[in-house]
């Protein structure tokens, strides 16, 4: 059964390079980005982990986890740890499920069997600090992902969240943003004292509240 947006997203026991963990109980209160990749001592997925690393203060400072998984060992884990480190220039800082059993894959349905029978996909799920579903994303093995857009996604969810204000196409930090339709104007001029740009009833732009 296919993990949507809005679920809980399901709790698992899993050992990890940092020890045992239960996921909600790891990620209580915060933000998390749980994501597959499909084998250890790979290169994409060597490159992708080490960019990952390098984030993790940004990641941080949104008040997110992230934690990685692959059908590999934690043993297998550890022992590429130190190739991710030389190659791309940054230790490994978050936890890496071992998930042999694909105890954890076939909850969160990272294998696609029409793709891979045996390894994960390249799934993302961004999941809120009351366990929601947020995003979900779903690479094939041979295209890294963008990581830089996993924080992009962040940082809108949470002005959503905070602002009720959405966010346009390419929207990047800083620019304006969308006053969500289900705020009436009456609403509207208390959020946003400063007023907007009524491109249209529906289309009402502020600057990004900060
Ligand atoms: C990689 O991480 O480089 C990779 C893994 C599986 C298939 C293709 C590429």
């Amino acid at each position: 059964m296919a993990i949507r947006l809005g679920d809980v997203a399901p709790n698992f026991t899993a050992d990890t390079t940092e020890g045992p963990i239960d996921f909600h109980a790891w990620k209580k209160g915060s933000w998390a980005v749980l994501f597959s990749h499909p084998r250890d001592f790979t290169p994409v997925c060597t490159t992708e982990l080490g960019y990952t690393a390098k984030l993790k203060g940004e990641f941080a400072k949104r008040n997110c986890k992230v934690i990685g998984l692959s059908v590999d060992s934690v043993a297998d884990h550890r022992r590429w740890l130190s190739d991710i480190e030389e190659t791309q220039g940054t230790a490994v800082n978050f936890p890496m499920i071992g998930d042999p059993d694909r105890k954890v894959s076939l909850t969160y349905d990272m294998i696609h069997p029409n793709a891979d029978n045996t390894f994960t996909v390249r799934s993302v799920f961004l999941i809120d600090p009351n366990d929601k579903v947020r995003l979900t994303i779903t690479y094939p093995a041979s295209t890294g992902r963008n990581f830089d857009e996993i924080l992009r996604v962040l940082d809108s969810m949470q002005l959503t969240d905070k602002h009720k204000v959405a966010t346009p196409v390419n929207w990047k930090h800083g620019d304006d943003v969308i006053i969500v339709p289900s705020v009436s104007n009456e609403a509207a001029k208390e959020l946003f004292p400063g007023g907007w740009n009524e491109k249209k009833p529906y289309l009402r732009v502020v600057p990004q509240p900060r």
